[in-house]
């Protein structure tokens, strides 16, 4: 049987949906530059998969590198079926310091996965998108049929990326392609094998609060309290990573069956303020996570949470893992692997 190629394949999303393929009887093949990752996952990914990932170290931009991709799944599979393309850079304040490596890096490497599909004649691409083309939202619950805006460089990728691919599809009925628009992925894998291990301070909420918890960091910051949300500060909707690792699967089926694309939101239409996820992270740890107010993050919105109907009614697949999992099992990968990766 054809494999599943993922690009970005050793990062946090992808290694997750490596698994969650595996587990649903697909072959994958991975290709990652591990710019934003460890190849020690790869260990982790035999040990949890029971078999020796078969992975091509190279930058998706690189033609030939993608090629051995396709000539070594020839080999070692039926060739591919499809492709899952997670490789991108994803921080908001690196893409407004750098916005040209964000334009280059994602949206050439996204045509370039195009071209390489178009060379090998596979026409099924399962595209990252985010929450984030959304911009700050008329309404909520975020259906897709939401007004779409970009306020970032970032942000800019994810948009233009789901804009081309679109104008692809018009100029050649035969491409396939299901924008995913995730909400904000966290936690781990339960088994605390593998997880989010970003470079540095982390950025986002999850990964900040778990180092507070495990002794790395004195405190939390709070961005802002004076938000519009029940306790003022900001609203987000928390997904866990094998629930959206899952949507992926589900993703891959609707275009094999239906031959027709498809966008939705992967959301959990729950939405959480940072007081509850540092409360609720407090409880799976088993200890206090102290938290200091402070101003608001700039470019940050009050509340942001998904309609996930339209997942269910297309493709079947809905969110079923709650808060306090999302919190035990990261925990888990924290608690356990302190400094990530690196022993
Ligand atoms: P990640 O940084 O953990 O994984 C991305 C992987 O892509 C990394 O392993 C990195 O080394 C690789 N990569 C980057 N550029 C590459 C290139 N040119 N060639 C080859 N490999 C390259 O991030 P993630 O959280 O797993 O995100 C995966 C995708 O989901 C990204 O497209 C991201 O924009 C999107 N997304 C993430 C979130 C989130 O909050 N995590 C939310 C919405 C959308
Ligand atoms: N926050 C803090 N302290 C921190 C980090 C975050 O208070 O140290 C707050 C933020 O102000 C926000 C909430 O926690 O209210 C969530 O922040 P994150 O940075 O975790 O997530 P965002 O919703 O800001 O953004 C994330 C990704 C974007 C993506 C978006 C939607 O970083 O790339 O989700 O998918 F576009």
């Amino acid at each position: 049987m054809p494999a599943i190629l993922l690009t970005g394949a050793t990062g946090y999303i992808g290694s997750h949906t490596w698994l969650a393929l595996q587990s649903a009887g697909f072959d994958v093949i991975g290709v990652d530059s591990l710019v934003n990752s460890s190849p020690k996952v790869l260990d982790r990914l035999t040990e949890l998969g029971g078999r020796e990932p078969v992975f091509v170290e190279g930058d998706v931009r690189d033609a030939a590198a993608l090629d051995r991709c396709f000539e070594l799944a020839g080999t070692r599979f039926g060739g591919i079926s499809a492709v899952v393309h997670f490789a991108a850079l994803k921080a908001v304040g690196e893409s407004n310091e750098r916005p040209l490596d964000y334009y280059e890096n994602n949206l050439g490497g996204l045509l370039s996965v195009c071209q390489a599909m178009k060379r090998h004649g596979v026409t099924d691409l399962v595209f990252s998108s985010s929450a984030t083309v959304y911009g700050k939202p008329e309404s909520l619950p975020i259906t897709e049929s939401a007004a779409l805006k970009a306020t970032n460089p970032y942000g800019q990728t994810k948009l233009i990326g789901e804009e081309l691919l679109r104008g692809l599809e018009q100029c050649d009925a035969s491409w396939h392609f299901a924008y995913l628009r995730y909400f904000n992925p966290v936690g781990a894998h339960p088994s605390g094998r593998i997880g989010e291990d970003p470079r540095g301070i982390p950025n986002n909420l999850m990964p900040y609060v778990a180092q507070v918890a495990v002794g790395k960091r004195a405190h939390l910051n709070v961005f802002g309290n004076d938000y519009d949300t029940p306790d003022g500060t900001g609203v987000r909707d928390y997904i866990h990573v094998c629930d959206l690792a899952e949507g992926h699967v589900a993703a891959l089926r609707y275009l094999a069956e239906q031959k027709r694309s498809l966008t939705v939101n992967l959301g959990t239409g729950q939405g959480y303020s940072v007081l509850d996820l540092a409360r609720a992270y407090g409880e799976a740890a088993d200890r206090e996570i102290p938290v200091v107010f402070a101003p608001r993050r700039p470019g940050d919105i009050d509340a942001c949470y998904a309609d996930p109907a339209k997942a269910f009614e297309t493709m079947g697949w809905r969110a079923t893992r709650g808060l306090a999992e999302m919190c035990a099992d990261s925990w888990r990968w924290q608690s356990s692997n302190p400094n990530g990766f690196e022993a």
